[in-house]
């Protein structure tokens, strides 16, 4: 499955391929018969499965300390999200948890998550900070990031998760002030993250204080992308699209505005189903009008303690499927190339072709709609820059 789309062929399928592979890099992808006079080092059969690009995941929160199981049982027992915020739990309680956890402690169980993700075929993570609010504690955490990039066999996004809730008794005004002047110039200046992403929502930002922080992003220098129309409709795609955003995420409440206005920027729509079900939501975000306004869909993990505890990147596949009403080749398309523009990597990551990384997931199923079936599939190999590495 190249992904690279032929008419009436949306997974680019050759079948009897092979893939050659040099230096880490793809450079050829053809039928086996038309690669046969190639020379070649070492040769790996694959016996019949089938290899995707290895599969990107364009929204995670993965480095946090504790976990959110106890809201999991409030849930059960009927508290809503904003409710379960509301009472100091839900974002409030892993920023508690999180400042609590040594660099080392936090190192060790963000490794965890990272590993299952590797393991479901994961080569490409975005991972956001946020649980940290402050200035310091949000760079801490973007050192974690840093630390996760330098010593694992993954390609990681860092996005600064600059508005992700206000700290308890924190003045509005001043707290997203510091977040502008000091946090975003600071996080950009020492490279820490690659773009900026906020929560426009009720019960956090609203569309004017995210418009000030994407305005800011611009001056940095860095791409922005925004949690919106998550709970509600905040017109936030809409404010997205409008500072070129790479990516608006949930989208739930989406309405016909706010999806011209990302049609017309390119804005990516990346839909969070583990978060969907999590939440035991009942609104599904509009994918007919996604697609009749031509809006690119990307499908992701969401892994985050409170609202998508996902570590099985398949699974969110089988969600958007069976949840959302994506087709499996909708689904396998937005966790490999439509994710890749998702995080502006589409010319380095997301189909198989020559000149990307050789990075690929091999599967062993009969026939592509499997990536929408199981529940929890793993792949029998991953690969990342030619290298056979499953974690
Ligand atoms: O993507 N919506 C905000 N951020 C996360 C959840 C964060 C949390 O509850 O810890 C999300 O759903
Ligand atoms: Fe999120």
């Amino acid at each position: 499955m190249t992904m690279v789309p032929a008419p009436g062929d949306p997974l680019g399928l050759i079948r009897n391929a092979a893939i050659g592979i040099q230096d880490g890099r793809i450079v050829r992808v053809g039928r086996r018969t038309e690669l046969a006079g190639t020379r070649a080092t070492e040769v790996v059969p694959l016996g019949g499965a089938f290899v995707t690009p290895g599969l990107v995941d364009c929204h995670t929160h993965l480095v946090f300390g504790g976990t959110r199981a106890a809201e999991h049982a409030q849930r059960r027992a009927g508290a809503s999200y904003e409710e379960i915020a509301a009472a100091g739990g839900g974002i409030a309680s892993t920023v508690r948890a999180t400042a609590a956890a040594s660099v080392t402690a936090l190192l060790a169980q963000s490794r965890t998550r990272l590993h299952a993700l590797m393991r479901g075929g994961v080569t490409t993570v975005e991972i956001k900070s946020g649980y940290g609010l402050d200035p310091a504690s949000e760079l801490r955490l973007l050192n974690v990031i840093r630390t996760l990039a330098r010593s694992e066999p993954v390609r990681i996004e860092p996005t600064l998760l600059a508005l992700h809730a206000l700290p308890p008794g924190a003045d509005r005004e001043a707290f997203v002030e510091r977040v502008i002047e000091d946090l975003l110039p600071t996080a950009a200046r020492l490279g820490l993250a690659t773009s900026v992403d906020a929560f426009c929502e009720g019960i956090a930002f609203t569309p004017e204080e995210t418009a000030r922080l994407f305005e800011a992003a611009a001056a940095a220098g860095l791409p922005v992308r925004l949690h919106a129309e998550q709970l509600s409709n905040s017109n936030g795609a809409a404010l997205a699209a409008h500072h070129r955003a790479l990516s608006a995420d949930h989208l739930e409440h989406l309405d016909e505005a706010g999806a011209r206005a990302m049609a017309e920027s390119g804005t990516v729509a990346v839909l969070l189903p583990g978060a969907f079900y999590t939440l035991r939501e009942t609104r599904v975000p509009p994918v007919d009008l996604l697609r009749r306004h031509g809006v690119r869909i990307a499908v992701a993990s969401d892994c985050n303690p409170g609202t998508s505890p996902s570590l099985v990147p398949q699974l969110a596949m089988n969600m958007a499927c069976n949840l959302f009403g994506l087709s499996p080749e909708e689904a396998i398309v937005g966790m490999t190339r439509n994710a890749a523009l998702a995080l502006g990597l589409e010319q380095e990551v997301g189909t198989v072709e020559p000149g990307k990384a050789a990075d690929l997931a091999v599967w062993r199923i009969a026939e592509p709609a499997e990536l929408g079936y199981w529940l929890g599939l793993l792949p029998e190999r991953r690969i990342f820059g030619g290298q056979d590495s499953l974690p």
